[in-house]
């Protein structure tokens, strides 16, 4: 896995097609325990400026599983949330850490991070992507379905972070991926574009119509109508978004093999129904768990 190693994860777009399967085959055997890696005096920093319960822990314990040592920089304790540049921030923690991923909403704070320190920064969540997420989320298809490529996602709600890592994730594996959501929520044409121009044979379709896009997929996935820092737009949004519930009503569409994920945490009875969450086409507890599996294959091979 050398040829990951120090580099940056800033957009699941930093990675070839044949690295996102080598770090999807290494989960899987660090999944099975067929490997194992010593990271002694290794630390992890975690700068998170939004909560997390799976983010935080899975990466925790992956660290810790690995024999390193991580750090919580809270912004309310470092002096981060009270204004120090992140220019001075980035290069006194590369002196100090091994490795270090963010929760931030600005995906220009990654790059400044990301130019003003050598070791590897990850992308933990920013309002324009969450490649880790995806990474688990590929990894759950593929133990489902034995393989990715001619697969198809189909995404339904808002054209946000999770709709963008899925959109990049599925074209480099050479999975079809379908956007379903509302005119005013689609998800940003520069990253639609950026998905399609990495598409070899595969399709990135973007529509309105949450039935159409459901019709024979093998994945149904959702994600919250509104994410962290639009709670305000939060009851505007229900209305709007109720065409784009993951049920029963859309699972029937599927393919009958088809399989419902969900990044969490969920709104039950907004996004997605009781019924699908607990129904037997479910994956998301096992999606929630390769949160663990494809961080430890990721921090394995940038150190
Ligand atoms: N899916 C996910 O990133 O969950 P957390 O916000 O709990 O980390
Ligand atoms: N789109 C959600 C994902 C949470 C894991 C958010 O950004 O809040």
């Amino acid at each position: 896995m050398g040829n990951l190693q120090g580099r940056d994860l800033l957009s699941l777009a930093d990675l070839q097609p044949s690295e996102i399967q080598e770090l999807l085959t290494l989960a899987k055997q660090l999944k099975a325990g067929e490997v194992q890696f010593d990271f002694q005096r290794k630390t992890l920093g975690l700068l998170f400026r939004k909560a997390s319960t799976r983010t935080r822990v899975s990466f925790t314990v992956a660290m810790h599983q690995l024999g390193g040592h991580v750090i919580d920089l809270d912004p309310n304790v470092t002096q981060v949330s009270r204004g120090e540049p992140i220019e001075d921030t980035a290069r006194v923690l590369d002196r100090y850490l091994d490795v270090l991923a963010i929760r931030t909403f600005e995906q220009a704070e990654l790059e400044t991070f990301a130019k003003f320190s050598k070791i590897p920064i990850i992308n933990a969540l920013s309002d324009l992507e969450h490649p880790c997420q995806v990474l688990a989320d590929l990894l759950t298809v593929m133990e489902n379905f034995g393989s990715l490529k001619g697969l198809t996602l189909t995404y339904l709600g808002d054209g946000n972070n999770m709709a963008h890592s899925l959109m990049i994730g599925c074209a480099l594996v050479g999975m079809n991926v379908r956007i379903a959501s509302p005119k005013n929520f689609m998800p940003d044409p520069t990253i639609v574009a950026q998905a399609k121009a990495l598409a070899e044979n595969s399709e990135v379709i973007v529509t309105e119509d949450p039935k159409l896009a459901s019709r024979a997929a093998h994945v149904l996935y959702t994600d919250v109508w509104a994410s962290m820092g639009q709670e305000s737009e939060a009851e505007d949004r229900i209305p709007i978004f109720q065409p784009y519930q993951l049920n029963a009503e859309l699972m029937a569409l599927a393919d009958q093999q088809a399989i419902a994920l969900h990044c969490l945490p969920a709104h039950r009875g907004e996004e997605i129904t009781d019924e699908v969450m607990e129904g037997s086409q479910s994956r998301i507890w096992d999606e929630a768990e390769n949160r663990l599996h494809a961080q430890k294959a990721l921090l394995a091979s940038v150190l």
